[in-house]
């Protein structure tokens, strides 16, 4: 049963806006809201198994420091090129990990949130397909996954590639062709260039406002992100992949005043190259709106975590044209779509 819906909904992280972000709560709570499509950012446990955190490092979205027990697995690793102090994901089984409680990821800005911290776990992607065609089946509507490689390169190079486990996830669930509602992302591309012949499911460049692929840069190849989605990269892009998923300032970008200017030829370049367009992040808070948004006074301590006007952000988003949007407040662009159509 594909999704139907346009523009699409992905929740991102789940909806991440009201729960600790990848929860099986949070996922749950955004399929209850309409969410088309769930998002869980893809890292591996040392025993193989695919489970659902932002970054492998997952030192700020559990109570792992907290645990004695896991002192002394804490350590420096490079996995961006930059060393980062903390708690990996595979150096942790998976019966480890399901010991650990997941933790509100932004404290300041969502504490709310914080009444589930030390409540849940942290999901496999099994455990989230499981979810999602349960609820699908009981809702009679498709939900979707749209699960993201957090870096592929990284995982294959300690031989936990993360393809495998995936691909033979999607085969469990009978997921392996164009109409299964599924899309995988990536920020490298030789991933998604690998995995254009080994399945069927729609794949998605995610595009960065800067920078360029780790994957490029460390064979030599000095193109970023912005020279990726010029027309020529795009079509370069669409030989491997079936969308975009752009920072939303490549789509319409912000000006020094912190307000949105006119949108760029993205959208309409996208299109031109059989591209669909899926940007992120949107969220309700003021600290992640343009300026034209904002709501109260910017002096007040309050300021940052208060919810500005997040439907109009949206709206612009879709009269630009894009074919999908990452949400952590699935229910509000849900709203603006319903209002919109
Ligand atoms: O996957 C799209 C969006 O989530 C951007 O990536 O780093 O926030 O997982 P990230
Ligand atoms: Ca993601």
């Amino acid at each position: 049963m594909p999704v139907q819906n346009r523009p699409i909904v992905i929740a991102h992280r789940g909806a991440s806006g009201y729960r600790p972000e990848h929860t099986l709560e949070s996922y749950r709570l955004a399929i209850e809201m309409g969410a088309d499509f769930i998002e869980p950012d893809l890292v591996s446990t040392r025993d193989g198994v695919l489970v659902a955190r932002h970054e492998n490092e997952i030192g700020w979205t559990t109570d792992v420091s907290d645990r004695p027990e896991f002192a002394d697995r804490r350590t420096v690793k490079a996995v961006r090129g930059v060393d980062v102090e903390g708690w990996y994901t595979e150096d942790f089984t998976l019966a480890e990990l399901k010991t650990l409680r997941a933790r509100e990821r932004l404290p300041q800005l969502r504490p709310a949130n914080r009444a589930y911290d030390g409540r849940l776990q942290v999901p496999t992607l099994d455990e989230i397909i499981q979810l999602a065609r349960r609820e699908s089946a009981t809702r009679g509507r498709a939900i979707g996954i749209y699960p993201e490689t957090k870096h592929p390169g990284w995982f294959q190079s300690i031989g936990l590639g993360l393809e495998e486990p995936l691909l033979a996830a999607l085969q469990r669930a009978g997921w392996t062709d164009r109409d299964a509602p599924v899309f995988i992302q990536s920020f490298e591309t030789e991933n998604l260039r690998m995995l254009r012949g080994r399945t069927g499911v729609r794949l998605v460049q995610l595009l960065e406002s800067s920078g360029g692929p780790r994957d490029l840069a460390l064979r030599g190849d000095a193109r970023s992100y912005v020279d990726l989605a010029t027309p020529g990269g795009l079509a370069e892009i669409a030989t491997w992949a079936d969308a975009i998923g752009p920072h939303k300032d490549l789509v319409i970008p912000c000006g020094e005043d912190g307000r949105l200017r006119a949108p760029s030829p993205l959208v309409a370049d996208a299109h031109a190259a059989g591209l669909a367009v899926h940007p992120w992040t949107f969220r309700s808070e003021n600290s992640f709106l343009p300026a034209d948004f904002h709501a109260g006074d910017p002096a007040d301590a309050a300021f940052a975590a208060a919810h500005g006007d997040a439907p109009g952000e949206l709206a612009a988003f879709f009269a630009a044209g894009v074919d999908g949007v990452f949400a952590d407040f699935p229910d509000i662009a849900l709203k603006v779509r319903a209002a919109l159509s």
